[in-house]
């Protein structure tokens, strides 16, 4: 089905395409060995221009639990990128290794550019402040399972419906959380409460653009303790040091949200606390004990999600 597609942003699957790959990860963390070997003699590239742990590890370590292979680099120095290659020249040449290229970048539309040079799919990892796609099939998945697991979700109704989700951070560079609204905004019913500084609020093409235009209902707020108590899933984010202009302004804004255990007083018994980690300091490390954390059971999640997407995209299933 989603075979020789590019995933770029949210919108490039649809909310049935997303459903089953869902069901298709679903499958494999019941059963780990399910759609093992099924992408042996197949090659992905993973070619990381920006520091990453989870998303390369998870992608490798889905390609190698699905019988493939995998090649690339996570430091742009050591490619030709070094050397002034354009992105467009380094794709063409991944393309032709690879069967599928993964690719993060620090700079905003460099996936779709590789999308329209490459002759297999691309998967975008990250670029820059705009979107990563497969961080939001990802956190889609863990309130999936965990919604489903508490029993909230009725049979043949959507996980995510009704759900008031709260994001937290930095909202105008994160673009996990640019990504994780853009899809949620396709699901019905679903309220969101933003919550940043002002400096660090969503972007106008997310709230103007996607939101409104949607008719998703949403708030802005500076206080996390005021609607912490009426949220059901709560996305903590990083202050991206990395696309500030001065580093006066980030050590300003760093430490405007942590939650704490005393926070976590105020939130719901069913809260879902997740983050696309890495964790600076916005959580408390006393919050990972609270069985309402759920980051690391997320972490798992992209694993299964990768290996769902790869069979897909690669043909395999
Ligand atoms: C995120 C990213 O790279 O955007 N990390 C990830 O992929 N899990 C979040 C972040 O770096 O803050």
């Amino acid at each position: 089905m989603l075979k020789g597609r590019h995933l770029v942003e949210p919108g490039d699957f649809s909310v049935e395409e997303m459903e089953t790959l869902f069901s298709l990860a679903e499958h494999i963390e019941q059963d780990e060995t399910y759609l093992r070997e099924s992408c042996r003699g197949k090659v992905l590239a993973t070619l990381f221009f920006e520091p990453s742990t989870r998303t390369r590890l998870s992608f490798e370590a889905a390609m190698l639990r699905l019988g493939g292979s995998c090649l690339g680099f996570a430091e742009p120095g050591s490619s030709s990128a070094a050397k002034g290659e354009s992105l467009a020249d380094t794709i063409r040449t991944a393309a032709c290794y690879a069967d599928a290229v993964v690719m993060r970048n620090p700079k905003e539309g460099a996936a779709l550019l590789a999308s329209r040079y490459s002759s297999v799919p691309v998967i975008n990892a990250g670029d820059g402040g705009h979107h990563h796609p497969t961080q939001t099939l990802t956190d889609l998945l863990t309130i999936r399972q965990l919604k489903k697991a508490a029993g909230v979700a009725m049979a043949g109704d959507s996980p995510f419906l009704g759900l008031t989700v709260g994001c937290c951070g930095d909202l105008k560079f994160g673009r996990t959380v640019h990504s994780l609204i853009k899809a949620l905004s396709r699901c019905p019913n679903v309220k969101f409460i933003l919550i940043s500084p002002e400096e660090l609020k969503v972007p106008e093409y997310i709230t103007g653009g996607i939101l409104k235009k949607k008719g998703a209902a949403f708030l802005e707020t500076s206080r996390l303790e005021k609607v912490i108590g009426d949220l059901d899933v709560l996305y903590m984010t990083r202050v991206q040091r990395e696309r500030f202009f001065n580093e006066e302004d980030y050590i300003r804004l760093k430490d405007s949200y942590i939650l704490t255990a005393e926070k976590m007083r105020l939130a719901r018994k069913d809260l879902i606390v997740l983050h696309p980690l890495p964790r600076v300091n916005e959580i408390a490390v006393e919050v990972d004990a609270d069985p309402r954390a759920a980051y690391f059971k997320q972490v798992k999640y992209g694993m299964y999600v990768r290996m769902a997407l790869l069979a897909s995209i690669l043909g395999a299933v």
